[in-house]
């Protein structure tokens, strides 16, 4: 029996349980609490962040992935001097742990991105403001998620408290027409593929809304989008699925706003959109298995995050619209918090979204 291990107990790990229970592997998740998200395949419950309890956890296994990039690189280490093989490994999983590093790597390997610097002093960050328009975007290097340490100022006492704690991502203020996500996914032994690229919404910092494939896309943006992907995933030497989030600006370029290394947020689009799901290829991927075709089974597919709660006592009203498919993460209910999604797919984009948005809000 092939056995996979998962780092982490969320909705990413849950979403994996069924493609490997389909593929015959032996799925098991290191969750941080009692009654996770991925609670289904938990095998043990443990701080992630203590190199016992992971090593204790990974006795067994045939490879680790994750359900979140939070891993530090002691633990990374330890599991590597067992020989137990980790996907992705310590050595690229480093650029999505820490968005400067992630930005002095894509630049050495000539990638499109936005303006940056790296601010130490509060000095810098004015001068970076007052060179870039007179507002820009800072970012703290590491642990933001969902829009969290991502501002946008106009001085440097606006992150003052950041400062304090170590330098800081400035980036200009992009004027993007649309945000896109180029998924792809990536063997040890080197086969990659990519998914068409998607258009994503994002309210509020946070995704909300994704469309398979992107809309009004030409085949010189299919072609760069795929292409700026595979780069950065051979790049860097990324084994699993990749998510490189991108802007689209006024003047039509491409350029890189940040990486995960892990399924993502704009993936689960491919989850019913596409021949093969994102959290299948990442299985595969992961344990070296070819991987399966990325073309997509319609014309348009289009997920809609659900936010807050999403009780099974609300499916009857959701049943109106038989074609959407429903994803619980099995999560309690809290204000603003991702517990679930809807997709749907067919030939009238229009259509498909409304269907999608309709039983999203059956949910609020
Ligand atoms: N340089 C920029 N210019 C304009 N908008 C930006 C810029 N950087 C980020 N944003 C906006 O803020 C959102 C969140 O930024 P980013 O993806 O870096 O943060 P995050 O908290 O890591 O996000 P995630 O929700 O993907 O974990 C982006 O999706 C985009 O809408
Ligand atoms: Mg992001």
């Amino acid at each position: 029996m092939t056995v996979l291990g998962v780092i982490g107990g969320g909705q990413l790990a849950r979403m994996m349980i069924g493609p490997a229970v389909e593929l015959g592997v032996d799925i098991r998740v290191l969750a941080e609490v009692e009654g996770s998200s991925a609670r289904a395949a938990a095998t043990a419950v443990g701080d992630y962040r203590d190199v016992d309890t992971v090593l204790a956890f990974a006795e067994g296994v045939d490879a680790i992935t994750f359900d979140h990039e939070h891993v530090p690189a002691p633990v990374l280490a330890a599991l590597a001097q067992r020989g137990i093989p980790v996907h992705p490994g310590a050595h690229a999983l480093q650029f999505a742990q820490d968005k400067l590093l992630m930005r002095e790597r894509l630049a050495e390997l000539g990638l499109p991105m936005p303006v940056w610097a790296r601010a130490e002093s509060a000095a810098d960050v004015d001068a970076f403001i007052s060179e870039n328009g007179g507002r820009a975007v800072a970012k703290t290097p590491r642990g933001g998620y969902d829009g969290k340490g991502v501002r946008v100022i106009s001085a440097a006492s606006e992150i003052q408290e950041w400062l304090e704690s170590g330098p800081v991502l400035m980036e200009e203020l992009v004027d993007f027409t649309r945000e896109l996500a180029s998924l792809v996914a990536r063997r040890p032994s080197g086969e990659v593929r990519a998914w068409p690229v998607v258009e994503t919404v994002q309210k509020g910092g946070v995704c909300s809304e994704v469309v398979l494939p992107a809309p009004h896309a030409n085949s010189r943006l299919i072609e760069v989008a795929a292409d700026i992907a595979v780069r950065v995933a051979e790049g860097i030497d990324v084994t699993g699925v990749l998510a490189v989030e991108m802007f689209e600006t006024v003047d039509e370029r491409i350029i890189i706003n940040e990486l995960a290394m892990r399924p993502h947020n704009s993936g689960h689009v491919t989850m019913e959109g596409s021949v093969t799901g994102q959290f299948e290829q990442h299985v595969r991927a992961v344990l070296d298995l070819p991987l399966g075709s990325t073309e997509s089974r319609a014309e348009w597919s289009a997920m809609i995050n659900v936010f807050g709660a999403m009780d099974v006592s609300r499916y009857e009203f959701a049943a109106k619209h038989p074609d959407v498919k429903l994803h619980n993460y099995g999560k309690e209910p809290r204000l603003g918090r991702k517990v679930g999604h809807v997709t749907t797919s067919g030939s009238d984009l229009a259509q498909v979204l409304a269907d999608a948005r309709a039983v999203a809000a059956v949910f609020e």
